[in-house]
């Protein structure tokens, strides 16, 4: 055990020490007086000065204070707005122990539940390449504040730069921050949904407050200035207003247009999409008759489509219109069947996936138990499922694994770079 200045950790107290390790939230770890002391944007071999925060058990949040030492694998991250900015948790790891750490979140998260199995190495993705954000808004005495949330606060930092968003969307803000300036009331906020699609950027605005038609004038003429595909308005009755329909909001699956809806699902970079579909293609092989759950508007199942029989099932009825349109259009029609189905309250029985030679399943961050379970019981062959969030997809494997699969490989993909989400693939077979 590494010992630093002797020190009792005491609340608001603060203390020097070095890390040792990292912890799965990305938080360096290092110890004092036998105390485990996990602190923010500190890698293995810094060392830092930090101030102590509540106790849990054996274990003490600790305030990162000062770099005292950068340790071989600190390096300076990349972003001004690193350290407050809740978007990114660890710009300030070098390469190999940065890629290290994101391998073990799945690597980790599946030992968590004993099940064993080939982890591979992890796909990268390069930054500025994520295409679709979540950001906040509000209006305050000095103007809109407008980006990510403060790490663990409902503050929010005003963007200039971000080294994960594409260009493109980074561009966006000034011009969106003074439009918004019009629109929003004083203290008042908006939630923004932007994605950037093959013809502009797709933008979902959702406020409170009513809009007039000074308001509609405004934003519609800054759809026009930004050369935006489209722009919506959510209110509080949750109903989408088309403010600008200027394109169709269109990205190809396979070549094969989609048009999206507003504010619909889509693999954050078209890196990591690309990175998926290889893996999902590459698992389901030469199987001819593929069920692809949790579908949305057709990432897989429009590619899986040109070799086999796919039925796509999603919940979203919007998701599911599209697909079916595209796939009728790109000349796919006969080979995906498009279904709306709630999978959480009603997920395929064991009878249903009868005849099935893969299912690909691609759930929400909690995972898909009772799909899972239903799968457990099924004698589908081969199982392909891609998650978002390792805990889910370990808790889930686990369900497959007793069911009687075994987990073949698993894949990390890194499109949510620097943050402590990973994507992945992991094949099963029984
Ligand atoms: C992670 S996304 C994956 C979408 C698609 N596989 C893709 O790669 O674009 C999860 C999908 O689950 C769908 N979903 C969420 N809850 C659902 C439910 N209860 N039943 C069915 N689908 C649901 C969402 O509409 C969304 O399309």
């Amino acid at each position: 055990m590494r010992r630093t200045k002797a020190a009792t950790p005491g609340s608001r107290r603060e203390i020097e020490l070095v890390i040792e390790r990292l912890g799965g939230g990305g938080d360096g770890v290092g110890t004092a007086e036998d105390h485990r002391i996990y602190v923010p944007y500190a890698a293995p071999g810094d060392r830092v000065r930090a101030r102590l925060g509540r106790p849990d058990g054996q274990v003490w949040r600790g305030e990162f204070v000062e770099l005292v030492e950068a340790g071989p694998n600190h390096r300076d991250p990349p972003c001004p707005h690193f350290g407050p900015c809740g978007g990114c948790q660890v710009q300030h790891l070098a390469a190999p122990v940065y890629t290290e750490w994101k391998r073990g979140l799945l690597v980790n998260a599946l030992s968590r539940q004993g099940i064993e199995g080939e982890v591979g190495a992890l796909v990268e993705t390069p930054p500025r390449s994520r295409r679709r954000a979540s950001l906040a808004a509000r209006r305050g005495g000095s103007g809109v504040f407008l980006g990510f949330n403060e790490a663990g606060s409902s503050r929010i930092i005003d963007l200039t730069d971000c080294v994960v968003l594409r260009p493109e969307i980074t561009a966006l803000l000034p011009p969106l921050r003074a439009v918004l300036a019009g629109i929003l009331p004083q203290n008042g906020g908006a939630d923004l949904t932007v994605t950037l699609l093959e013809d502009g950027i797709d933008l979902v605005v959702v406020a409170d407050n009513k809009l007039d038609l000074a308001m509609r004038e405004r934003l519609a003429e800054f759809a026009v200035a930004q050369d935006l595909a489209r722009l919506s308005w959510r209110g509080a009755d949750g109903f989408n207003d088309p403010v600008a329909h200027r394109r169709s909001g269109m990205i190809r699956f396979d070549g094969i247009p989609v048009t999206i809806p507003p504010g619909g699902f889509l693999q954050a970079s078209a890196e990591g999409e690309a990175a998926l579909t290889g893996l999902v293609r590459d698992g389901v092989g030469a199987a001819k008759k593929i069920a692809d759950l949790f579908c949305g508007a057709g990432t897989f199942a429009l590619p899986l489509a040109g070799g086999a029989q796919v039925t796509a099932i999603d919940g979203e009825a919007a998701a599911i219109d599209a697909l079916a349109t595209a796939a009728g259009r790109g000349g796919r029609g006969e080979r995906i069947a498009a279904q709306r189905r709630d999978l959480f309250r009603q997920p395929l029985t064991a009878v249903e996936l009868k005849g099935f030679d893969a299912v690909v399943f691609d759930p929400p961050r909690a995972g898909a138990r009772d799909q899972a379970e239903a799968l457990a019981a099924s004698a589908v062959p081969l199982v392909v499922a891609v998650s978002c969030n390792p805990s889910s997809l370990a808790r889930d494997a686990r369900i497959l694994v007793d069911g009687g699969y075994r987990l073949e490989r698993a894949t990390p993909v890194d499109q949510f770079l620097w943050s402590t989400h990973l994507e992945a693939v992991a094949v099963f077979r029984r």
